[in-house]
């Protein structure tokens, strides 16, 4: 089928998006060349940082309230887990969610998604688990449980809709809609706004991790994609830009220099930067204002005391 050689991901295509980014009036690119395996380790350091508050707070919410979640949820649901489901959260819905139909774990990166599911399997070894490999921004087809689920929960937990620009949030959440399907929910984890100083130091911390996690990323293009960058020649920042409710993170050049990238060549004066990540930050308001033009209603809202950090359960009206 014509949709599924589209939906292939061939590292050229991505070597040109990755030339294209680079392009534009301002350098960028995509958070999601992060996520190597040095990558991936260094962010789940940035997990555990005393600074970074959101993973905990976000647990300690479902720790909280997962009662109360997992009765609005019901019995005998199918959890659709947005991203590959390493996380202690995951686990904690797969233990108190009642007779789960099934466990599906979407993920692009399948050597990921593949263990993680393996390991969740030895640890739930009664649970239909049912990994799917695609990219969650398309429309995709879910799998069918050998129990009839009584309804899709989709599952996206750590902020990680903040990655998206508004309009690209939106656009996932129609497809959320999609996949939840007619009386699905969606249960998801959402940054909020709060005192810019709590935020800042959350994405600069002392022990620059953070710094290193934006750098590896050029080791990564290095690696992978032919890259030339001198990663000592690039300094991270990390700003809250209050009025559009974001942390914007970029490699600030610390010299003029030229890299390149395969056969494309570039260069950067000194104080340019190169944006690597948006993580948006939401009020309650502007958070359901967006989920309602994807025709989703915010029907729960749980937070930490401090309101540092939500989850919703979000229903198809
Ligand atoms: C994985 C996108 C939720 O935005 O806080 C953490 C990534 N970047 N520190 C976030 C991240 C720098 C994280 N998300």
């Amino acid at each position: 089928m014509a949709k599924d050689i589209a939906q292939q991901i061939v590292p050229n295509d991505e070597l040109d998006d990755l030339i294209d980014g680079l392009k534009q009036p301002e350098k960028m690119i995509s958070p999601k060349y992060f996520y190597d395996e040095r990558g991936s380790q260094l962010f789940e350091e940035i997990t555990r940082l005393p600074e970074y508050y959101p993973t905990e707070t976000e647990l300690g919410i479902m720790r909280d309230n997962i009662d109360e979640i997992a009765s609005l949820v019901g019995k005998q649901a199918s959890l659709i887990e947005f991203g590959s489901g390493s996380s202690l959260k995951t686990r904690v819905l797969l233990e108190h969610l009642d007779e789960l139909a099934a466990y599906v774990p979407v993920d692009i990166s399948e050597d990921h998604l593949l263990e993680s599911a393996r390991q969740i399997g030895e640890e739930f070894p009664d649970l239909d688990i049912l990994p799917v490999v695609a990219d969650f921004t398309q429309p995709f087809q879910l799998p069918s449980p050998k129990v009839m689920p009584l309804r899709n929960i989709v599952y996206f937990p750590g902020s990680t809709i903040g990655n998206f620009t508004n309009e690209a949030a939106r656009e996932l959440l129609q497809v959320m809609y999609q996949e939840a399907g007619a009386g699905g929910a969606l249960l998801i984890g959402v940054d909020l706004q709060k005192d810019p100083a709590i935020i800042e130091r959350a994405y600069n911390d002392s022990a620059g991790v953070t710094a290193e996690f934006n750098r590896n990323m050029l080791r990564h293009l290095n690696r992978e994609f032919g890259g030339d960058f001198d990663l000592d020649a690039f300094a991270h920042s990390a700003k809250y830009n209050e009025r559009e409710g974001r942390v914007e993170i970029r490699l600030v050049s610390e010299q003029d220099q030229e890299f390149s990238l395969s056969h494309a060549s570039f260069s950067i004066e000194k104080d340019e930067a190169i944006l690597t990540e948006y993580s948006h930050k939401y009020t309650l308001e502007g958070f359901a204002a967006m989920a309602e033009t994807a025709g989703l209603r915010v029907k729960k809202v749980w937070m930490d005391t401090e309101r540092l950090f939500s989850v919703q359960y979000l229903v198809r009206d």
